[in-house]
C-alpha cells in the first residue's frame, strides 16, 4: 500500500520551497469558478505535474495547478482543478491536495461546487451555504490506517461546516446585497447523474442540493481539524424536478451566469475572514 503521509510530506516540501509565507486560507476550486484565479495578484501558478506525488490530471495543462498569492491582501492558495472519485481516482488521491495543504500549516479551506437543487424552493444560479452534508454513499477516504498525525480514528463530524464561518459569508453576501440559501448537500459519486427516484430518496433524507465532490474532502480536512466554508451553485434543478433531461452543458452554462456573484462573494468573505 502506498504511504500517502510520506508523499503527502514530499508534496508540501517541494510546495514550501516554491511559496513564500503559509496561506491564510485554501480554496478548492469548482466547476465554472476557474476564472476567480484571474483575481488573485502577485500569483503563481504551479501546475499539478511539476508537484511531487500529486494526482495528474488527465487533460494536460488544463485545470490542473495550483494558484498561490495574494487575494485583498490575504494569502490564498486556490486549486484549479479538483480530483474527483468518478474520474478513477481512489479517496486517497481525491483528498491528497488537503493533506498537502494541511502541512504547509493551512487550517482554513473553502470548498465551492456545482450543485442540482434537490430543494424545490431553490432555483437554478442560487448560491447555498453548506450547513451539513449526506455522504452515506461516499466511500470514507480515512479508510485505511488512521494517519495519526491529522487526527483521530473515529473523528466526530457533528459539525462539519464552521458556524463562525458560515455567518461570516452571510454577513458578506448581505454587504453585497446577494440573496442566498443554506442547506444540506447530499453526496453522490456519479459520473451518471442521479434518477428522479434517487432524489426523491435524497429529499427524503434531507438533501437540499446533490453534487459528485466536496463531501469526501470535507471528511478530510475536518479529520485533520481544518475550519471548512461550504458553498454551492445551483446550476440545474435536479433529475426528475421538471421534465427536463439532465446535461453538462446545462450546468456549465448556468455556472457561467452565476460566476460573477459567485466570485463577488469568495473574495469578499476572504477580504472579512477571520
Ligand atoms: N447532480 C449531481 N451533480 C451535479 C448536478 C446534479 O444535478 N449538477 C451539478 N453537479
Amino acid at each position: 500500500m502506498k504511504n500517502y503521509m510520506s508523499m503527502a510530506k514530499e508534496s508540501a516540501e517541494y510546495l514550501k520551497s516554491k511559496i513564500g509565507k503559509t496561506p491564510l486560507v485554501s480554496i478548492v476550486l469548482g466547476s465554472g469558478l476557474g476564472n476567480l484565479a484571474k483575481s488573485i495578484s502577485d500569483k503563481r501558478e504551479i501546475y499539478y505535474e511539476q508537484i511531487p506525488n500529486f494526482p495528474k490530471t488527465t487533460v494536460p495543462g488544463h485545470d490542473g495547478m495550483l494558484i498561490y498569492g495574494e487575494l485583498c491582501g490575504r494569502s490564498v492558495i486556490a486549486m484549479k482543478g479538483r480530483f474527483h472519485y468518478y474520474e478513477g481516482w481512489n479517496m486517497q488521491e481525491v483528498v491528497f491536495p488537503l493533506r498537502v495543504f494541511k502541512l504547509l500549516g493551512i487550517n482554513n479551506l473553502i470548498l465551492t461546487n456545482a450543485a442540482g437543487a434537490v430543494n424545490t424552493g431553490f432555483k437554478p444560479g442560487d448560491l447555498m451555504l453548506i450547513t451539513d452534508h449526506i455522504g452515506f454513499f461516499a466511500e470514507n477516504p480515512l479508510r485505511g490506517p488512521n494517519m495519526d498525525e491529522f487526527g483521530p480514528r473515529f473523528p466526530d463530524m457533528t459539525r462539519v461546516y464552521d458556524r463562525n464561518l458560515i455567518e461570516l459569508a452571510l454577513m458578506c453576501a448581505k454587504n453585497l446585497n446577494c440573496e442566498i440559501k443554506q442547506g444540506v448537500y447530499g453526496y453522490t459519486k456519479g459520473p451518471s447523474f442521479e434518477t428522479p427516484a434517487e432524489i426523491k430518496a435524497l429529499r427524503a433524507f434531507g438533501a437540499d442540493a446533490v453534487g459528485m465532490s466536496t463531501v469526501p474532502e470535507a471528511i478530510a480536512a475536518r479529520h485533520m481539524g481544518m475550519r471548512i466554508l461550504g458553498i454551492s451553485c445551483m446550476t440545474n434543478m435536479a433529475a426528475g424536478v421538471t421534465d427536463k433531461p439532465l446535461t453538462h452543458e446545462e450546468v456549465i452554462e448556468t455556472g457561467k451566469m452565476v460566476e460573477k456573484k459567485f466570485e463577488a462573494l469568495i473574495i469578499e468573505t476572504i477580504k472579512n475572514w477571520t
